[in-house]
Order: structure tokens, then sequence, then C-alpha cells
């Protein structure tokens, strides 16, 4: 771990342009790297966070193919929707930037040149997978098939999601390309292989050996399982039609693979941003004081641990990262979020139920960041932690200093007399925070760093219930004055300490507290960071309570995804063998109406019921009693198969058939004439 750095580098994985995002990949990357970017700004420190949009890849083609629309379309919609996301959310990069700008492909192609003169590069015609009907080579997503090592039947041409093992797409067993279903077959191409195999020795080292104590276990724990596997070399150039152009000769058509010139993105993000604010781009890049970090989720950690420090080994000018604290996954109601199941709580329609909740999203997430294991988002836990925690310890503990401040003192803060030995302490206590939260934060344990955090409302909190100085603000106003003062130095406090957590909450503080942003050692270097004589604003409600009834709307929504998931998912019966018209037209089907039920006795599954056919009424036996009582079918429209020939049921004898079909989930329902004024015994033909 680099001591003392000059400069930090912060990036957060590069999205992909194929969706807008969710709540998962703002737990899992951006919050937490948000946060170690603010305090490191209130620290002073000199801080590049670098993001950008991912807009190459074959998950772009697919959904430019999917939606009948041009990969540029789909990279420009859903650039613009990442982009208010982050902003929407007070994600504070320095450079939100794309891949698909001038600037990262000349970066890309720069870099790619460098290891190809070089001799970093295997050049090699191999065979690969290819889809004579699309005419087009299959990697990547491309192409699905079973995975080697977990036999997961779903896993991609680049990696298994069930297992996590990154894949070529020629390990897959039992391949079909994903454009038209067809089994591939291989066809011989060149491409370029950066041969992981050399910097095996080096990465287990630099990994394993020297990080061993500060990167986190789930991340070692996969290195180490790469590494024991054996590094081998990997493709980073790609038959496609959209990306960048591999920029050597011979390798006309070729385009990079997505996951070389992606992590470049950070590098070309940089660029960008030095060269608008006057800065040098590769201090943040090239030198030993500089410490860089990657915030990622736990699919992306071989890429940003093995591929990409080989790749900055193999240039030879750029630092390694000092940490790459990736995250787990963050489920929701229990499931796994998707993209393409709509499971999700999508950003931009959050905004839209809570418009001006976004502290508490972000508070929420960081309560139960999957930063050591898979964690689970849950409406109702949103709700408490929004209620309880937010409203009832932060928000009401400044309402009471705020509004007690302007009732007796006019705003003013007042000057302090004697302290007490509560006072002493609780001042004391208050500027051992930052430290505590400090140490929490570089360690990156947001989520214990956050609740520091709270428990300075907390200490507020407790303060002023256990002096209460409304009850004696008549009788000993000398001593309210101390407490008052007291307490609004916690309130200052908090309006530093919550910033990085709670960016929205802390604006509005300053501008309650009418007081503007202190560094974060303040907090434990001055007494006083709110003077006597200095006049504060007027109260403002900081977290309002969101009802059951919002939380409920919410779960409905998430019922109706999953009903709706179900429906497209249900199988449809192939169509059955041809039938002649004659076959057919035997069949006599009549509109009928039940006009009594009961139960079969003895039978769980059979209703006894008489139908009124037109022609007669009759007794049908259907086996329908595990889905309506008999109740609920008497009066019920119903289509019947009058000419069935008669069976006994249970001794009871049954003179037709009820058509009846299925929901997809299951449920049973009655096929039914649709139309006023159809009679019974009205021949369906
Ligand atoms: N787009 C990738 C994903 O969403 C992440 C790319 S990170 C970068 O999984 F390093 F390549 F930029
Ligand atoms: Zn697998």
């Amino acid at each position: 771990m680099l001591e003392n750095p000059k400069r930090y580098t912060i990036t957060a994985a590069l999205p992909y342009t194929n969706g807008p995002i969710h709540i998962g990949h703002l737990a899992g990357v951006y919050v937490p790297s948000d946060i170690y970017a603010r305090y490191l700004r209130l620290q002073g420190k000199d801080v590049a966070f670098m993001c950008g949009s991912d807009e190459h890849g074959v998950a772009i083609s697919m959904k430019a193919k999917k939606e009948g629309i041009t990969p540029q379309e789909v990279i420009d919609k859903y650039d613009g929707i990442i982009r208010k996301s982050f902003l929407d959310f007070g994600i504070s990069f320095d450079n939100y930037s794309r891949t698909s700008s001038k600037i990262h492909h000349d970066t890309a192609q720069e870099f790619f040149r460098k290891l190809y003169d070089n001799n970093d590069f295997i050049e090699e015609v191999t065979e690969q997978l290819y889809d004579a009907k699309a005419d087009q080579f299959l990697a990547d997503r491309f192409v699905t098939g079973t995975c080697p090592k977990c036999e997961n039947p779903e896993a991609y041409g680049d990696q298994c999601e069930r297992c996590g093992s990154t894949l070529n797409a020629t390990d897959l067993i039992n391949p079909k390309s994903t454009i038209t279903g067809d089994t591939p077959i291989l066809k011989s191409t060149k491409h370029w292989f950066l041969p992981l195999d050399r910097y095996q020795d080096f990465l287990q080292k630099w990994i394993l050996q020297d990080h061993a104590k500060d990167w986190k276990t789930n991340v070692l724990g996969q290195v180490k399982s790469w590494l024991d596997d054996g590094l081998k070399p990997r493709a980073v150039t790609r038959d496609l039609d959209w990306g960048i152009d591999v920029p050597v000769d011979g390798a006309e058509g070729k385009k990079l693979y997505v996951w070389f010139d992606a992590p470049i993105g950070y590098i070309s993000a940089t660029k960008e941003w030095a060269a608008r604010e006057g800065k040098n781009w590769e201090d943040y890049w090239k030198k030993d004081d500089t410490k860089l970090v990657h915030f990622i989720g736990k699919d992306n950690i071989v890429f940003h641990c093995i591929i990409f420090p080989a790749m900055l080994k193999a240039e030879g000018s750029f630092i390694l990262p000092d940490n790459v604290p990736a995250n787990e996954f963050l489920n929701l109601e229990g499931n796994k979020l998707s993209t393409s199941k709509n499971w999700a709580v999508w950003l931009h329609e959050y905004l839209q139920d809570f418009p001006d909740k976004q502290d508490s999203l972000r508070y929420a997430l960081t309560s139960n960041a999957p930063e050591t294991k898979d964690n689970d988002f849950t409406w109702k836990d949103f709700q408490a932690r929004n209620n309880n925690e937010l409203a009832s310890i932060f928000g009401n503990f400044i309402n009471r200093v705020v509004v007690l401040t302007n009732k007796y003192y006019e705003g003013i803060v007042p000057a302090p007399n004697e302290f007490s030995d509560v006072d002493n302490q609780t001042l004391a206590e208050l500027k051992a925070y930052p430290a505590v939260i400090s140490s929490s934060i570089e360690r990156y344990r947001f989520r214990e760093a956050q609740g520091e955090m709270m428990n300075v409302a907390r200490l507020g909190n407790k303060y002023l219930a256990d002096e209460e100085p409304w009850k004696m603000v008549k009788t000993d106003p000398a001593r309210v004055q101390t407490q008052m003062y007291v307490a609004l130095q916690i309130a200052a406090a908090l309006q530093i300490l919550c910033e990085p957590f709670l960016p929205f909450t802390s604006n509005k503080l300053s501008k309650i507290l009418n007081l503007d942003k202190l560094s974060w050692s303040s907090v434990s270097e001055t007494s006083e960071l709110l003077k006597p004589g200095h006049k504060i604003g007027q109260a403002e409600i900081l977290f309002s309570q969101i009802e059951d009834i919002e939380i409920q709307k919410q779960i409905d929504k998430l019922e109706a995804t999953k009903a709706a998931n179900k429906a497209e998912n249900a199988v449809i019966e192939p169509q059955k063998e041809a039938s002649t018209f004659d076959d057919f037209s035997k069949l006599d089907l009549r509109v009928g109406t039940i006009i009594e039920a009961e139960k079969m006795p003895k039978a769980n599954k059979l209703l006894v019921l008489k139908v009124d056919t037109g022609i007669d009424v009759r007794t049908i036996v259907s086996g329908i009693a595990e889905h309506f009582s008999p109740e609920e079918v008497v009066g019920k429209r119903v289509t019947v198969l009058v000419n069935l020939a008669p069976r006994a049921l249970r001794g009871v004898e049954s003179q037709g058939m009820i058509l009846m079909t299925n929901l997809p989930d299951g449920k049973l329902v009655f096929v039914n004439p649709d139309g006023d004024g159809v009679q019974n015994g009205a021949l369906i033909s």
C-alpha cells in the first residue's frame, strides 16, 4: 500500500451503454467510489475521479440488432440516460468520457501499436467459431454453450456468469450462435494474443505476496484461482464490425477486443480532463507517488487484476493499481438483478417516484453494501433506513437544533458558559470521529464508515435528549446557551462528515447553518466550527417519511414484472398433427351455462356440474375442484363439447366436457364466448 500518495487516480468501471443503470451498479461501484473521491477532496487531496461509457463490444451490437437501430444510436441513447443518472445521484466524476470518442480511439490504438512494436503479442492463425448463415465469426456474447468448468448451459463465449471463469469461445461445449441459433463451424482467422503466461510470476508476486494484506479476500481468492489454473495467451482482437480498428497491416476489418480497449478508457478520460483543466495526465498514470484505485464489481476482477495489469506492465511506463476493492453483487428482493428480466430498480425510474430522495437511496445502498458477500436490497429495508435512521435520528437532531436556536436566540449562535463534564466529553468524542471514519474509508469499508457518521448524529440526538434544554430555558438560560452551543458544533461537524455519503444533505445543511464547506480535519482541529454571533438560517425538512403506500407501489411493480416474466417464459405447446375439416366438424361444441355445482364426495379434483346446454340440462363431471369452489362456478358461461361419448366417473355419468385453458402461472380458466346475446345452445363452428 502506497503511504502518503501525492495524488489519486480513482476509476469506476465504465458501464456498457446497452441499457440504463440500476441500484446494483450504484451499490457495487459508483456510490463507494464517489464516497472515496469526495472524502479525499475534503482532505484537500489531488484527485482524478474517472469514468465513462463503454461503447464497444458485442453487447452493443446485439442490442442494436434487437431494437433494429444502429450501434451508434444505441450508444447515444444510453450514454445520455446513464450520464444523467450519475449527475442526478451526485456521482462526482471529474470526467465522464466515452470510448467512442476520438481521443479514446487514438489512445487505444497507440497502446496496441506500442505493444505490437515491442513484440508483446503472439500473432496466430487459429480456428474460431463461425456462423455460416450470418457470415460472421462468433466470440463473446455472440455464442453461448455449456461451461467446461461448471456445466452451466448458458455460459457466454468470454465468461461464465455462474462460476465466474473467463472462457474462450472455443472452450464451450455444444456452442450455439446467438444470432441464428445454429451450431457454428470452425474457420481459420488471424488474431493477436496477449501471452498472459509471461506475466504469471510477476502477477503472483505482485498480488498474492505484496498485496496479501491490503487487498480484499474476495479479490485475492479469485486471483489465486486464476493463477492456480495457469494463465494462457488471450486474444485481444476480434472479427467484428463494431469497435476500434486494429492499427496494423494485415488486420483489415478486425477490431480490438472490447476488454482491451475499455480499461484504456480510464487513461483517455484522464487525458481529456487534463487537457481541459490544464494538468498533465501523465502525473496521474506514470508517477510512483500516484495512488491508482479501481472500483469494480466482482465480474470484472480478472480484467482489472490480471489482464489490464499485464497490459500496463507490457507497455512499461504506467503505474499499477494500488488496490482493486471489488464488491460482490446486490440482489433485489431475494433475486439476482437482471437487465434482461427487468428485475431491477432503474435509477431514472426511482427518481420519478422519489424525486428528492437521492441520499436516501445512497444511504440504504451503503448500509447494505455487498462488500464481503452478496447482499439483498428490499423496499421495506429502504423504508426503515429512511424513516428510522435518516429521519428519526439525523433529521430530528438537526431540526431540533435549528428550531431551538431560532426560537431562543433568533438564529444567533450563543456564547457558551462553563462546560460541564458531559459537554467536555461530548466535544472530545466529536473530535475523535474524523479519524475513526477516515480509517474505515481508507480500508474501503464504506458501510462501517457510514455507520460511524450516523453515530455522530446519535451523539447529538442523545445529548439533546439527555440535557433537555427546552425544560430549563426559563430557569437556567445560561446553561441552555452552553447546551445549544455544544449541539450546534455537532450539527456543523455533521455537515462535513456526512458529505461523502449524503452530498445533497450536506449542501442543504450548509444552507441551513449558513456555513461554507469546511475541511475534514477542521472537525478535529478547531474547537469551534460555529462561532458565537454567527447567524444560522431557517429549519428545513432534511428527510421526509416514506409512507407504506409508496413502498407497496414499488413492491407491486416488482410483482407485475414477475408475472410478465412468467407469461413470457410460459411454454407454448407445439402445434398438433394436422386434422381434416371432417375431423373437426364431427365435434359438437355449444355455448352453455353452469346452473348447479357440487363437490364429488371423496374426490379432491372433481366437481359435479349441471349444465344448461340449450339442448338439455345435463350432468358433467369436471376436474376443476382444485381451482374453483362450487359457488364460484354457478352462473358461468362455458363452452361444452356435447357429443363426447358419456363415461362414468366414480359412478356418476358425465355427458360432455367443458373447455378450459391455463394461465401462464398454471391457474385454470374457462373458455367462454365473448359477446352479449349469445344463447345457450349456440353452435360453435
Ligand atoms: N463495461 C464493463 C461492464 O459493465 C466494465 C468495463 S470496465 C473497464 O462489466 F475497465 F473496462 F472499463
Ligand atoms: Zn461455469
